[in-house]
């Protein structure tokens, strides 16, 4: 194996368009911090990349929605995003953004370097166009039904049911997401990466030179590659974005999965002058930590456009995840399906090592897996309380009782004591073996290794049973637990960085390396140790029950919502639509009607008359309000009674999902007694 100098280690930049949870966690961000962590013990020269990725479709569409603009998305979402990773005690050494001013010119500059060397495609096509909007529609910007399984809201370039990817012209009856219209072709010319053409190098550097990348990844490439690269456009037809740096381009700016991974050099480039040898020096590793999604883009896509950039080096590995699920069901922003980690951090105060366990212990390393509040509660409370806990606490308290807290002097040691020193070298090494071929479940089931070997030395030899007979001995196995304590703050560090910290305070020592814990006597005979304090405390029922509650709220919300949305009714033909004669009218008059709740009287200017229609609206309106109202009425629906009122009409409403009820409305210059069609 090759030995590199230093290590550049990137994860994937989350779009600024919503909080960071779980999912996130356990599949990029908890790995990519222990795998920094652990190589920053070593020594190692790490720079360790994260940000916000504050471009693409679908930032613009949520700022559309909300009535605000993209920079206000990008600057609330970046900001809550950044403090809970520092909360959380994720390490990056820079956490950037794409929307600054150092990242648009670097993109460009990169565009441009390879645009000069002759690398990219110019090709004018046909692209949909919304007219209602004057605007051209890239990617989610057009919905229409997937060819492969038939959802009807797949987008231009995915279908999110069936995972297919897509481009827009494959979709059946395309639509537009903003206005809903039906696009028209319109001549556009865009910039593409020929992959065609660097199909036959990548295949030789993944399949051939990196058979050790997770099979996960390593198959994806091949499948990717054995159904054959087409040329990618680099540019879009949007305004938010980088621009693209050309004359001719006008009103373009760079493909969102272009300028993002560059975020990863820009951001380097602010965090140190030396930038350089991070990213161009063969000397240097590049890790891209990732989830399952975002393969193509790390592994063909961006390697191909440093390749061919001429100064980059390329990743050494990939190491995706698969998904985490929630309680059995796929984790879903638009659902709410999600522990969300801001929310967490606020109702688990100091309670970030718990996560970071259960995430890393249950991490979907090779398969996609399931995060349940009852395995958190059972990996806590019988895990970090009754093993690591345990044996941090016994072996202080003891010192403290036997000893004062000063570490005692081993005066006779036996083949026990040996057997220790060589079991913690083995853990070690696995640790070390396991982090480095990115196998974190297993690395952090070895550095609780330390503890269980810890509390089976107590148990073995029980101290506390021989002290009066045999003080001597005591002294040894305390003096053998402490440096235990020791070592461990060292070997779990990466995983549990708050309670390694913790444990070094109560300890009394500063921080330790990690090749040090070799030495095994870390700390000196006659050393004072402060006082025990837990490491963790019991997470009880009731706490797991709240948080199971608030899902369950959540799904009944999303049940309801299903449920509202009421099916399609038998088709009729023309002729019945036509027998209804619908009319615009406004509101006159309007009161209650005595002794019914819901009832409200309305006396309505159909253009043909004035007429009193009764109608069910009274929990949503009072008449003061309405008063004026346009509506649209059917008025030869055949007259009844209520409460004694002869209703002649019917109001036309919308129910919303909610269940309350709208005025179907047209805007105010139509005239009364228009006729609606
Ligand atoms: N924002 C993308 C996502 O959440 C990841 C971007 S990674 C980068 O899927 F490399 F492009 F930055
Ligand atoms: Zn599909």
């Amino acid at each position: 194996m090759k030995n590199f100098k230093r290590y550049t280690v990137t994860s994937a930049l989350p779009y600024a368009n919503g909080p960071v949870h779980i999912g996130h966690l356990a599949g990029v961000y908890v790995p990519a911090d222990i795998y920094c962590r652990y190589l920053r013990l070593k020594g190692e020269d790490v720079v360790f990349i994260g940000g916000s990725d504050e471009h693409g479709v679908p930032i613009t569409l949520r700022a559309r929605k909300e009535g605000v603009s993209p920079q206000d998305v990008v600057d609330r979402y970046h900001n809550l995003i950044k403090k809970s990773f520092e909360d959380f005690g994720i390490s990056f050494d820079i956490y950037s953004r794409t929307s600054n001013k150092t990242h648009h010119e670097t993109a460009q500059e990169f565009f441009l370097t390879l645009y000069n060397k002759g690398e990219l495609i110019e090709k004018t096509e046909e692209q949909f166009y919304d007219e209602v909007e004057n605007q051209f529609l890239a990617d989610r910007y057009i919905l229409g039904t997937c060819p492969k399984c038939g959802a009807e809201d797949a987008y231009g370039d995915q279908c999110e049911k069936c995972g297919s990817s897509l481009s827009p012209s494959e979709l059946i009856n395309p639509r537009s997401a903003i206005s809903g219209s039906k696009p028209v072709l319109k001549e556009t010319k865009h910039w593409y990466l020929p992959l065609d053409k660097y199909e036959q190098e990548l295949r030789n550097w993944i399949l051939e030179e990196h058979k050790e990348w997770k099979p996960n990844v390593y198959g994806q490439c091949k499948s990717w590659l054995d159904s054959g690269l087409m040329p990618r456009a680099v540019t879009r037809d949007l305004d938010w974005g980088v621009p693209v740096p050309l004359k001719e381009a006008q009103n373009k700016v760079l493909y969102v999965w272009f300028d993002a991974p560059i975020g990863y050099i820009s951001a380097t480039k602010k965090l140190t002058p030396h930038w350089e040898k991070y990213w161009k020096d063969p000397d240097t590793k590049l890790v891209h930590f990732i989830g399952k999604d975002n393969i193509v883009f790390h592994c063909i896509i961006f390697p191909s456009m440093l390749k061919h950039e001429g100064s980059y080096i390329l990743p050494d590995n990939v190491p995706a995840n698969e998904f985490l699920n929630l309680e059995g069901d796929k984790i879903s922003t638009s659902r709410n399906w999600a522990v969300w980690l801001h929310e967490y951090l606020e109702e688990f105060p100091g309670k970030q090592d718990v996560l970071r366990y259960v995430l890393c212990a249950n991490a979907p390393e090779t398969k996609d897996n399931d995060f349940t509040w009852k395995d958190f509660q059972t990996r806590n409370n019988s895990e970090l309380v009754a093993i690591y806990g345990n044996f941090v606490n016994r072996a202080l308290v003891l010192t403290h009782k036997y000893f004062e807290g000063k570490v005692p002097e081993p005066k006779i040691i036996t083949e026990y004591e040996y057997s220790l020193k060589e079991e913690v070298r083995r853990i070690k090494t696995a640790i070390e073996n396991n982090i480095e071929n990115y196998r974190f479940r297993e690395a952090l089931r070895e550095a609780m290794n330390i503890s269980r070997l810890g509390n089976k030395y107590l148990a073995d030899t029980e101290p506390w049973k021989i002290f009066k007979t045999d003080p001597e001995r005591v002294a040894t196995i305390l003096y053998y637990s402490i440096q235990l304590c020791a070592i461990s703050t060292v070997l779990t560090e990466p995983f549990l960085p708050f309670t390694s910290k913790k444990l070094l305070n109560i300890l009394n020592i500063n921080n330790i390396n990690w090749e040090e814990t070799e030495k095994f006597d870390l700390i000196p005979i006659n050393h004072t140790l402060n006082k025990p304090e837990l490491l963790f405390e019991q997470i009880d029922d009731s706490t797991i029950e709240k948080q199971i509650e608030k899902l369950l709220k959540t799904k009944e919300i999303n049940q309801k919502q299903v449920k509202n949305i009421a099916p399609q009714k038998e088709t009729i033909n023309y002729e019945d639509f036509a027998k209804l004669d619908l009319r615009i009218g406004t509101i006159l008059e309007a009161e209650k009607v005595p002794k019914a709740d819901k009832l409200l009287k309305l006396t309505i200017d159909t253009g043909l008359d004035k007429r009193i229609v009764v109608s069910g609206i009274a929990e949503f309106f009072t008449p003061q309000q309405i008063i004026g109202q346009k509506v649209c009425i059917l008025i030869n629906l055949a007259s009844r009674k209520l409460r004694g009122i002869e209703s002649q009409g019917m109001i036309l409403m919308a129910k919303d999902t909610d269940g309350k009820l709208n005025f179907v409305t047209v805007n105010n210059t139509c005239d009364n007694g228009s006729e609606v069609s």
